[in-house]
């Protein structure tokens, strides 16, 4: 691990770039850029790392999440195979530690029914890569003693794993710190572009020119002002709610999933529950179905959460895509560049993408097969461009 500053490297690159959006995606670019020489400029109208950086469970489960196709298997599992060397390398970096622990996934089904379908699905996920077993009510109990007695069964994936998002993005913020990279707190900005190429960001603050923009703007990509239609992104808010509850020690050690609804064991005594899935626009309020909904599913996994405190709970904002696929790289404008739309594996593909958005940018090409995820991609499942869908969507540029 070559922790040279790299301002002090000889191939140091002479670059301005701005990054629009300091989530857990902008920071681990900027952070990638930075490594490289790059000079770098982070704005947000938030905290760093406060939007569904902050709100996610982290989760890094590319198996049970069921991706939409190969090409977004593929991504997705090689930044879960790059996360142990990211997190280690900030570590020793900042010393701050992300917590990465690869403790495996536990699906339950609470009646034969559900195992059939539950033993069904496990085929796929082998498939795909998954480290899978079947386990009977007997060795389900004994893995988690948490989950209801009355538990049929389930399927096991030992190579997922999950990652603290919030250590995270605290760690990521440190490192780009410590790399010289810059945080500009604005309300608003807006591209400034000629007819070819970006010129830079236009703040409350003034102009600040960039040869580069990176448009790592989460749910709100397809809403920065002044990019031109040709270059903007069909991406849109997909809420969640979440809720923790304070559990005692070892209460559970895998992610635990039941249905649509996830329970993620954290070292700081709380367990995560998660999450709903609601496109109501960027509306990030905690409402009573949906927390009756997650507490539901959860008592009815591991009854014994009843007799514990909810402690907190919240809401964030996934980036939506049409296809399910991140859009990732160069545009049709010159110098603008996007990452965004990574729906429900944003933290999951922070290692791969950071890695590779920087390779396009300082070098114009990266090893990871991006084609899928090209911005002006035709989005497969409704037949339209990545502009036709957001003409469709209706989609503001000023939303
Ligand atoms: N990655 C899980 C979710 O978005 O709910």
């Amino acid at each position: 691990m070559n922790l040279v500053p790299a301002r002090s490297r000889p191939e140091m690159r002479e670059r301005t770039i701005a990054i629009v959006g300091a989530g857990l995606i902008g920071t681990g670019i900027a952070y990638e850029l930075a490594k490289r020489g790059a000079s770098v400029t982070v704005f947000d109208r938030a905290e760093p790392a406060r939007a569904a950086s902050w709100a996610g469970a982290g989760m890094l489960a590319p198996f049970s999440e069921e991706m939409p196709d190969p090409a977004m298997l593929a991504l997705c599992r090689a930044s879960l195979e790059a996360y142990p060397e990211f997190v280690a390398e900030l570590r020793e970096r900042t010393g701050l530690d992300a917590q990465f622990l690869r403790h495996g996934t536990l699906h339950v089904a609470l009646d034969e029914r559900g195992l059939h379908d539950l033993v069904a699905r496990a085929a796929a996920y082998a498939a795909n890569g998954g480290e899978v077993s079947v386990l009977d009510r007997a060795q389900t109990l004994e893995r988690e003693a948490a989950v209801s007695r009355g538990v049929a069964g389930s399927v096991f994936i030992a190579n997922e794993a999950q990652i603290d998002n919030r250590r995270l993005g605290r760690a990521l913020v440190a490192g780009c710190a410590a790399l010289g990279v810059r945080f500009e707190h604005t309300d608003e900005f807006a591209l400034e572009t000629d007819a070819r190429r970006v010129r830079g960001l236009r703040s409350k603050r003034g102009f600040v020119a960039a040869d580069t923009v990176i448009n790592a703007a989460g749910a709100w990509a397809g809403a920065i002002d002044g990019v031109p239609l040709a270059a903007r992104v069909p991406v849109f808010p997909v809420a969640g709610e979440m809720l923790a509850i304070a559990v005692p020690h070892a209460f559970a050690r895998a992610l635990i999933w039941h249905g649509h609804t996830y329970l993620v064991p954290r070292s700081d005594g709380r367990l995560l529950v998660g999450a709903t899935v609601l496109e109501r626009g960027f509306d990030t309020r905690v409402t009573a179905a949906g927390l009756s909904a997650l507490l539901g599913a959860a008592l009815h996994a591991a009854p014994s959460l009843g007799t514990f405190a909810v402690v907190e709970s919240w809401a964030g904002l996934r980036p939506g895509s049409p296809d399910q696929r991140p859009f990732l790289g160069a545009t049709p404008l010159e110098g603008y560049f996007v990452a965004a739309g990574h729906y429900r594996n944003g933290i999951l593909l922070t290692p791969i993408t950071a890695r590779a958005v920087a390779d396009l940018v300082l070098d114009g090409r990266s090893d990871v097969a991006l084609g899928a995820f090209a911005v002006t991609r035709t989005i497969s499942q409704r037949g339209l461009t990545a502009l036709e869908a957001l003409a469709a969507a209706g989609a503001s540029a000023n939303a």
